[in-house]
């Protein structure tokens, strides 16, 4: 069992991000799970153009960066934890470069069969904005979410239990495919909703749409 651990602390793992983190690998590690971390930080990290070229051919962003080992990882990953400061109520910049990079795992649910889960630190200790947008993000990609963790300035006993706890949560979802009817019902609208996109648009997203048939989607 593969879990990715990417983390968009700039302060790797001298910051208070990593340390919550560090818990949810060693819940998951407790159940076998096999940990690869991936820091952004330090990592060549471009803004996507907007060219939409990696909805057509075969579905592959011009930009030349590091994303892409990035993105390679996470599609053959079980599961990812996705950990990062909060700045001003969402994830730090570099984590959101890297969901902006992966439009194209969006339309066609690339990250489908995965789960992921979201550590979040902050001054104040008020993450839900910032877990609440990891697991949405995960379920827009077709993971579903095996939940968040959070915590303030200094992770307090409680909050470094609840993150072991959450990594072995994490890696029990992926050892029995648990199943989250409400999660999954959310992923199976948008797939229907993206096949009428992809549909209308089959001639300028004609990766998508060969993905979208080779699926049986359409
Ligand atoms: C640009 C920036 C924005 C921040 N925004 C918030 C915020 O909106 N709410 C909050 O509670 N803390 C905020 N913080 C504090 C960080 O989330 C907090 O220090 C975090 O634990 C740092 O994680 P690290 O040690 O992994 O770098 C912000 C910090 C920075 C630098």
């Amino acid at each position: 069992m593969k879990i990715l651990l990417i983390s968009s602390s700039p302060r790797g793992e001298k910051g208070v991000t990593y340390a919550l983190a560090a818990e949810v690998a060693k819940g998951a590690q407790s159940l076998g799970a096999e940990i690869e971390t991936v820091h952004l930080a330090g990592k060549k990290l471009g803004f996507c153009h907007g060219c939409e070229i990696c909805h057509k051919g075969n579905m592959t962003c011009p930009l030349k960066d590091d994303a892409h080992l990035v993105i390679l990882k996470m599609l053959n990953a079980d599961g990812i934890v996705f950990a990062t400061p909060n700045y001003i109520n969402q994830v730090a910049a570099p984590m959101k470069a890297l969901f902006d990079r992966t439009s194209n795992l969006i339309h066609c649910q690339r990250l489908l069969g995965k789960y992921t889960a979201g550590v979040v630190s902050s001054g104040s200790g008020l993450n839900h904005p910032v877990t609440d947008y990891i697991a949405y993000y995960g379920r827009l990609c077709g993971a579903l979410s095996s939940g968040g963790v959070s915590c303030g300035a200094a992770p307090k006993p409680e909050e470094l239990k609840a993150a072991f706890d959450l990594g072995e949560k994490l890696a029990g979802d992926i050892k029995e495919k648990r199943a989250y009817p409400e999660q999954q019902a959310e992923i199976d609208k948008r797939r229907h909703y993206f096949a009428d996109v992809i549909k209308l648009r089959k001639e300028a997203w004609d990766g998508e749409y060969r993905y979208f048939v080779s699926k049986g989607w359409l």
